[in-house]
């Protein structure tokens, strides 16, 4: 894998002799990018493209061979690939499109399973190529570098990629490397994670993410969690509004649209989510330049008030505090400011400021522990001039170091872009916005405290296997994709998952003697395979005080229930105790195509989708994962104790845990819904359980 980004030999199959062709754009790039292995060009027409010696196929290539980048049409990469494989080639790199994202679906898996069998890594196909500064390499077909730096920039899109070049190096931000994984019909961003969190130069991994393949949302997690404990990753994924587009089925695990999926796995996976290309890269500069906050406040440097109160609200916004300053720390700041200035925090110096009197504060801010990191913003102005606000800058970490978080914002015309710049040189990542700056800042807060939380104990219930087996067996053998309540509920109290008392009663006088042994009151409902919502078709009676109501609620419901929906099957009735109300919660599962297993936690009822209270992860869950689960809705709130005494949130998180188990567990179970969960001060029971399968 590490051929892909630091080759010592490449050889470029469709090195063309045609300058404006790719290939010897490609060739052209790696020769001048400073390469310093072995290059070797494939082309049967060729004996030399560029100076470089040609040959007709790799396996006439007389040295080893670490990569191949290849750039021929799509329908000659199979045999290519097959000849690099039997060259010994370990890392291929296709350029050429014309596959999957055509539709060539099959010509795409050839490739693969060639590949595969000579134990081949494939990047891409459909890539605009890879620059390694370090290396330095580009082999990619844009004739033009970044600067070198500490982000490595993973993308699914090219054209982004090579955009963000010129963007970036307009800004100073600097890169260790850029890869374009196109189609990432092998080599995907989690392969690349694993790779990159082992390099020292990459201080922070920024990734471009359309979507994950099928299935391959756990390993990503996984491996971006692993890189998050040593370095920051930040993602971009496209596609919010997909979840609109989700088929959405009325059951509370479905609740959670694709989007809502991949938030809640960025989140147990310590990343950080970026909203625009704009906070990716800013929040990337600022965590590849800022060393972790130190533990007093943050302080806002500024000499207006108006940038002031904006930065501190972007900081508040994304949980960063201000808390005011030590009086001793404010009477040395005095001495920077007229006496209409105010030493609180933000420091004002006013519009009075000076270079000398922002170099002078910002000194003392900068050494005293008590500060955890800092923000300057300055505004272009006649006096001083942009160029002397960066070089008190400059000269106040000269003189303390940078042993926290500075960060920076210069607001004004076009002269400031290049003091940005220079800051940006002297490692103080800056930025034109208030708005901005702050918000790196928060990003980098962010990280560090992300980074703290513990991975926690894994939230595992070993249930009952067998005997949950045997019901969903027993379900799958009839062709059916729903159980029905008693089969719910037996499965989930297999798990460990307290259910109401319940009988099945096959007719009315089991009914009637069950209701006896349950105690009265009870609730009757319809025994059917078919119906998954039976309030809606009549199919419970609820509140039956004693055997003569059960007698004529029996029959009604029999009789309605038949009415409404004449071709569902009637097994008989479950009988169940009626349960004094609780806090209505609900736990939900269901299986992402990407993700596998995302449970859900939120509050419950029939209300439960116009409330829409709820929180997401992916299992295997941890103890973390659920404590957050609960943390972030309003329904955990009510359960640690809102306005009443506190809730059973023990009894509750062990359902939780119980479900993912569940669905780890069983593969054919596409989803499961225990809502409502009646929640009291001591235990929890879930009154309705719905478990389906599989179609
Ligand atoms: N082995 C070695 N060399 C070969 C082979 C082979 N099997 N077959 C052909 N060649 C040589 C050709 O002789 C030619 O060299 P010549 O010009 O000296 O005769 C050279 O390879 C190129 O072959 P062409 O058939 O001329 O192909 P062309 O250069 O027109 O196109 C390419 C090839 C660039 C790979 C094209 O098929 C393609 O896929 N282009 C799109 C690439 C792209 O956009 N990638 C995604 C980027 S991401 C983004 O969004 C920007």
């Amino acid at each position: 894998m590490w051929a892909i980004l630091r080759p010592n030999s490449i050889a470029v199959v469709g090195a063309s002799r045609d300058p404006s062709k790719i290939g010897s754009r490609i060739l052209r790039n790696i020769l001048s990018s400073g390469f310093q292995g072995v290059v070797y060009g494939v082309n049967p027409n060729a004996s030399e493209v560029l100076g470089v010696r040609c040959y007709p196929s790799v396996l006439d290539v007389p040295g080893a061979v670490d990569l191949a980048v290849v750039a021929v049409p799509a329908r000659f990469v199979p045999q290519v690939v097959e000849e690099c494989g039997r060259k010994g080639v370990k890392a291929v790199a296709v350029i050429s499109s014309g596959f999957k994202e055509v539709g060539n679906t099959d010509l795409e898996k050839e490739v693969v399973e060639i590949a595969k069998k000579h134990g081949i890594r494939i990047l891409g196909p459909n890539i605009v190529g890879v620059w390694d500064t370090r290396t330095p390499i580009n082999y990619s077909f844009i004739d033009a570098n970044p600067l070198p730096g500490s982000v490595a920039f993973i993308s699914q899109s090219g054209a982004l990629m090579t955009s963000l070049l010129w963007w970036t190096r307009e800004r100073g931000i600097g890169f260790s490397c850029l890869v374009s994984i196109g189609n990432r019909a092998d080599v995907g961003e989690a392969d690349l994670l694993a790779l990159l969190r082992e390099d020292p130069r990459t201080k922070v991994v920024a990734i471009y993410i359309e979507g994950l393949g099928l299935g391959e949302g756990r390993k990503f997690l996984d491996e971006a969690l692993e890189t998050s404990t040593v370095k920051p990753v930040i993602v971009l994924k496209a596609g919010r509004s997909e979840a609109a587009v989700e088929a959405i089925r009325s059951h509370t695990g479905s609740l959670a649209g694709s989007d809502e999926v991949y938030e809640a796995a960025l989140k147990q996976a310590r990343a950080l989510r970026a909203a625009s290309l704009r906070e990716l890269f800013n929040w990337a500069l600022a965590l590849a330049l800022s060393p972790e906050p130190g533990e007093g406040t943050a302080v806002i440097l500024t000499h207006g008030g108006g940038a002031g109160v904006i930065a501190a609200d972007v900081l508040n916004g994304m949980g960063v505090p201000l808390a005011p300053l030590p009086q001793d720390l404010q009477e040395r700041l005095r001495k920077f400011m007229p006496p209409f200035g105010s030493a609180r925090n933000p420091v004002d110096l006013t519009g009075m400021m000076t270079a000398e009197s922002l170099r002078g504060a910002l000194v003392e801010v900068l050494r005293d522990p008590r500060v955890g990191a800092v923000l300057v913003w300055a505004g272009q102005g006649a006096i001083p001039t942009p160029e002397e606000l960066g070089e008190a800058v400059v000269s106040a970490v000269r003189e303390v170091g940078l042993a926290k978080p500075l960060i920076v914002s210069i607001t004004g015309g076009g002269e400031c872009r290049e003091v940005l710049k220079r800051l940006i040189q002297a490692g103080v990542p800056s930025y034109e916005s208030p708005e901005d700056a702050a918000s790196a800042l928060a990003a980098v807060y962010r990280y560090y405290r992300r980074r703290r939380e513990r991975k926690g104990e894994p939230a595992r219930v070993e249930g009952d296997r067998a005997r949950a087996k045997e019901i969903l067996g027993r379900a799958r053998a009839e062709g059916r994709v729903l159980l029905t309540p008693v089969e719910s509920f037996e499965v989930a109290r297999a798990y460990g998952i307290p259910v109401v008392e319940y009988a099945f009663a096959p007719d009315l006088e089991t009914a009637a003697k069950a209701a006896r042994v349950i105690g009265y009151p009870v609730a009757l409902a319809v025994e059917t395979p078919d119906i998954a919502h039976k309030t809606d078709v009549g199919g419970i009676a609820l509140n039956i005080k004693s055997e003569e109501e059960l007698r004529a609620a029996y029959a009604k419901v029999m009789e309605v229930f038949a009415r409404n929906v004449p071709k569902a099957r009637v097994f008989g009735v479950s009988v169940r105790k009626m349960m004094p109300r609780g806090f209505e919660a609900f736990v939900g599962a269901r299986r992402d195509p990407v993700f596998g297993p995302v449970v859900s936690f939120g509050w419950g009822g029939v209300m439960v989708e116009l409330v829409r209270d709820f929180s997401l992860r992916v299992a295997p869950l941890t103890q973390d994962d659920i404590e957050d689960m609960i943390e972030e809705t309003k329904a955990g709130k009510v359960l640690k104790g809102y306005r009443g005494p506190p809730l059973d949130v023990e009894a509750v998180k062990n359902i939780v845990a119980s479900v993912a188990s569940l669905m780890e567990d069983f593969e054919e179970i596409s989803s499961v819904d225990a809502n409502p969960i009646f929640v009291y001060e001591k235990g929890a029971v879930a009154v309705d359980v719905k478990v389906y399968l599989k179609a």
